[in-house]
């Protein structure tokens, strides 16, 4: 009787077989150990992170087997898997993206120069195969024992996030700790995420600081997801968890293009673009005087009510974010009367600049929805630079040169009228609510200047004083001296807010402007 098949196992050749042992070396990393201590940080390892972003199989390793050459401080005894980052590429929704992912298992993450040219060869290879480039980040900073060479690592990073900015999105994501110089990257990229409990970020740690100032502080109150996403804005988005970051990075760059020369796709237009609102008309009809939540508005106008808005938690006054109007992308920036009165300030204005800057650089177009009383007064703005602060978000607008729609909603007061996208400085598309006031400054204030020593001659008559402002707000307080100048091309009903910007955009498509021959311009930094 015939034996029965035993199942085929091929056997390797001793070369083949060197080449598996050197990769199943190499993708260990730090070894159980280290692995242990890191999930009980709460973390996951380099790669079930690429795993958990990338499209299932997709992900293309590089450079695996790169060792480092440093042999001082003993490094000459320790081998360090993979140089202690895993990098390559793969994709996100089908389409392509670079990754790297710094292993914190292998001497802490720390970045030696092997380590730095893995990172700089996935960021050259998405520059010029036009991909974005994402970067999970989990460091102790500058490798010690490699000296000044980590720190000519850092800056080849440093100078590659630079060229790249503008051409290819850049996204980081801190998963650990991100101290000293390493912060840099992330913050010359365009979006960083955070976690909240296990990120962390800062440029001296709390021993340096109280040693230097004084002050005590901890990892989280120096530099965790609270501090970086609510006070200092270098964090973008914040994640409960780590899977839920690599859904967020998932589901912002479906927003996105791959690259600058090419537009964001377009997806089926999963809303009636003709949809008329009846809330927007009851926020038209609200006293004046009353806030509401800008939010409300940009849902019901956006496609299927869904916004994904960047910098939530940071200068709350201003809000921005990525809608689709008719399937296409599109960037909002609207100002929110429920935080500030909507003011702009020095945080909003910084957090609206980049956002503006970004949009024109990727060839999102953009919707400005304008209730503003003005500037924030006080001491405190100007002594910080409210001046010269605010002026980014004027320069970033002027600059921009990708289709530009604006809706007044209802205050649009001084130099905040200009800068919220006015047809002076280009919008292309400018619309306002019929209770939309558009005015150097609200009745109130202007009475008080203009009939000063009337009304004190008066004994500040209140009854004088609200003829005054009544008269002011009938001739001044509407969208009509702007209507008749053209400053304003139409004034619509709000109910059909949505049906005219998604008309607006669709007219504006295929805009060019050749913009004035120079270097670059100087914002004021
Ligand atoms: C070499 C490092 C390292 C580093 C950590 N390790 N950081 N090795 N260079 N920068 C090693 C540790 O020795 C340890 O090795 C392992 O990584 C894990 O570190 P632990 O300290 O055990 O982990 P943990 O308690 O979680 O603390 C993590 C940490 C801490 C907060 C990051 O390690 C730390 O403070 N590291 C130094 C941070 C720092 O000051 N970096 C330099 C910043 S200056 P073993 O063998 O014990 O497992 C900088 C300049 C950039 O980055 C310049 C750009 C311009």
């Amino acid at each position: 009787m015939a034996e029965p098949a035993r199942p085929h196992k091929p056997r390797l050749s001793s070369k083949a077989e060197a080449l598996r042992r050197r990769r199943e070396r190499a993708m260990a990393g730090g070894g159980a150990e280290k692995e242990k201590a890191q999930r009980a940080a709460g973390k996951l390892t380099a790669r079930e992170r690429l795993d958990l972003l990338l499209d299932e199989g997709t992900f293309e390793e590089l450079d695996l087997l790169v060792e480092k050459r440093c042999r001082d401080f003993g490094l000459d005894q320790k081998y360090l898997a993979a140089d202690g980052v895993v990098a390559g590429f793969g994709r996100v929704n089908g389409r392509d993206v670079c990754v790297y992912s710094q292993d914190f298992t292998v001497m802490g993450g720390s970045l030696g120069l092997a380590h730095a040219h893995k990172i700089c060869k996935a960021m050259d290879l998405a520059l010029e195969a036009g991909v974005p480039v994402i970067g999970l980040c989990d460091s102790g900073g500058a490798r010690i024992q490699e000296g000044v060479e980590s720190l000519g690592g850092y800056a080849e990073i440093f100078y590659r996030n630079v060229q790249a900015s503008g051409a290819i999105p850049q996204i980081s994501a801190i998963l650990g700790p991100c101290a000293g110089g390493a912060v840099y990257s992330p913050a010359l990229t365009d979006f960083v995420y955070m976690i909240e409990g296990s990120s962390h970020m800062f440029i001296t740690g709390p021993d340096v600081v109280r040693n230097a100032t004084g002050e005590t502080c901890d990892f989280e109150s120096l530099g965790g997801a609270a501090t970086h996403s609510v006070r200092s804005g270098v964090c973008h988005f914040v994640a409960g968890s780590e899977h839920d970051c690599f859904r967020q990075i998932r589901e912002l760059l479906e927003y996105l293009p791959q690259n600058c020369r090419e537009k964001p796709a377009a997806v089926m237009a999963s809303d009636d673009p003709g949809r008329k609102s009846e809330l927007l008309g009851r926020v038209a009809e609200m006293d004046a005087r009353k806030s509401y939540k800008i939010h409300e508005v940009i849902w019901e106008l956006a496609d299927g009510h869904q916004f994904l808005e960047v910098h939530k938690r940071f200068a709350r006054n201003l809000v921005v974010g990525f809608i689709r109007l008719g399937g296409e992308s599109v960037g909002v920036v609207a100002n929110n009367p429920s935080v500030l009165s909507g003011a702009l300030d020095i945080s909003a204005s910084e957090k609206g600049a980049r956002f503006v800057r970004f949009c024109d650089a990727f060839n999102i177009p953009l919707l400005t929805l304008v209730d503003v009383p003005g500037y924030w007064p006080g001491m405190e703005q100007e002594y910080n630079g409210i001046i010269r602060k605010g002026a980014k978000l004027l320069y970033a607008y002027c600059q921009a040169t990708v289709p530009k729609v604006t809706v007044v909603l209802r205050k649009a007061y001084g130099g905040a009228y200009d800068v919220m996208s006015s047809k002076h400085i280009r919008g292309d598309l400018n619309y306002a609510w019929p209770c939309a006031e558009i005015a150097v400054m609200g009745p109130q204030g202007a009475v008080d200047i203009l009939f000063r020593r009337e009304l004190k001659a008066a004994g500040n008559q209140q009854r004088r004083r609200q003829e005054l402002v009544d008269s002011y707000a009938k001739q001044f307080a509407s969208p009509y001296q702007a209507a008749q100048r053209g400053y304003v091309d139409e004034v619509i009903p709000a109910e059909e807010t949505r049906p005219k910007v998604v008309k607006a955009f669709r007219f504006l498509k295929n805009k060019k402007v050749v913009g004035v021959a120079k270097k670059h311009g100087n914002i004021p930094l």
